[in-house]
């Protein structure tokens, strides 16, 4: 099983570095995948730094190479690198450019791949299945990199996306982290609480995406840590933010915008209900069912007493609801 797990990172590094090597070695890479990348503002560096790559668009160029060097069919299949379907083997990555994913300790347990021209019928990226070697819900892209800042910094940016990590790094900011368009998981909020307990949430400028976030935050509170959350401009993302602004600018704007999490998503919840007593009633339970994820007692009521202002409801009703909701004497 060791010895497996081994194959699947030794196929993991190659495959990385087959798809580096095409990217800047080949006509098609450079045309294609290299231009993507620099029409992006990305460096030279920094597509060196993050080992960013490029699969051809061939059905089978890079498994048929991985076979010609030694490496077994089952385990290409297995990293998901290779499609194995009816005796046939396919690139699952075909004609995309490449994102390796890699651990705490700098190793490569997986990949995105990014299509390079909007197409409806294919998703936008492409990623690794679940393998041995690669949980989706245990892993942060851009870790690696980030893990010495975040420490020294004493916070955690969370963004959304591969670009919005890769970004911010060329722009100076280097704590950063995304959990790659899926939901936060507990152990992912670990890898961080072992680093900082603060971390700063920058959504991407869309309402729907920030509501549908905000209960995935609750698992932060839950670990005892202290949330922020920062918006951008409608339509504006932290990648493309980053890109218009310089890093003074920008150092300004994360400073400026960035609010505490209990008290953004009360202001929230106070607008939208404010004209509307049952919503209200509704709005009341889901910021107290928040406040009760604290695991720290001063601080749940601080909250508390913040929220009765935001919301403009008695701390006794917030006292009872979260009696009600933990079950414990207030
Ligand atoms: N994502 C994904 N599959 C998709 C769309 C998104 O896995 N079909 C993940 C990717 O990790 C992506 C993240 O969700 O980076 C955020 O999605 P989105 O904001 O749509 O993409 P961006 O990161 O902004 O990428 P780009 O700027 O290249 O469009
Ligand atoms: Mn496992
Ligand atoms: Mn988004
Ligand atoms: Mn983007
Ligand atoms: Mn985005």
């Amino acid at each position: 099983q060791a010895d497996e797990r081994e194959s699947l990172y030794l196929v993991s590094e190659y495959a990385s570095k087959y798809f580096q090597k095409i990217l800047h070695k080949t006509d098609q890479g450079k045309a294609i995948g290299l231009s993507y990348f620099k029409e992006r503002g990305f460096t030279e560096e920094t597509i060196k730094k993050f080992q960013l790559g490029y699969s051809l668009d061939e059905w089978q160029a890079f498994t048929d190479e991985a076979l010609k060097q030694g490496y077994k069919l089952d385990y290409l299949n297995k990293t998901g690198v290779t499609i194995v379907k009816d005796e046939k083997h396919f690139d699952r990555f075909k004609g995309r450019v490449m994102f390796p994913i890699r651990s705490m300790s700098g190793r490569v347990l997986g990949f995105g791949g990014r299509i390079l021209i909007a197409d409806k019928k294919a998703a936008k990226y492409l990623n690794s299945p679940e393998s041995d070697i690669y949980h989706k819900s245990k892993v942060l892209y851009g870790i690696f990199h980030a893990k010495q800042s975040i420490a020294k910094e004493d916070n955690c940016y969370l963004v959304e996306g591969y670009t919005d990590v890769i970004q911010f790094h060329q722009k100076g900011i280097k704590n950063v982290v995304s959990s790659s368009g899926t939901a936060l998981t507990p152990e992912q909020i670990r890898l961080i609480n072992r680093l900082t307990k603060n971390i700063t949430v920058l959504f991407d400028g869309d309402a729907a995406g920030i509501r549908a976030s905000l209960r995935g935050i609750d698992l932060i509170l839950e670990q005892g840590m202290n949330v922020k959350i920062c918006t951008f401009p409608e339509g504006e993302d932290p990648d493309s933010f980053a890109k218009q602004n310089t890093l003074e600018e920008l150092t300004v704007y994360l400073e400026e915008h960035a609010q505490d999490f209990i008290q953004f998503k009360a202001s929230m919840l106070f607008e939208d209900s404010k004209n509307d007593p049952i919503k209200k009633a509704d709005t009341v339970r889901d910021i107290v069912n928040s406040i009760s994820k604290i695991p720290d007692r001063i601080k749940r009521e601080i909250y508390i007493q913040e929220c009765s202002k935001i919301m403009d409801i008695s701390e006794g009703v917030l006292y009872s609801t979260l009696a009600q909701m933990s079950k414990k004497d207030y």
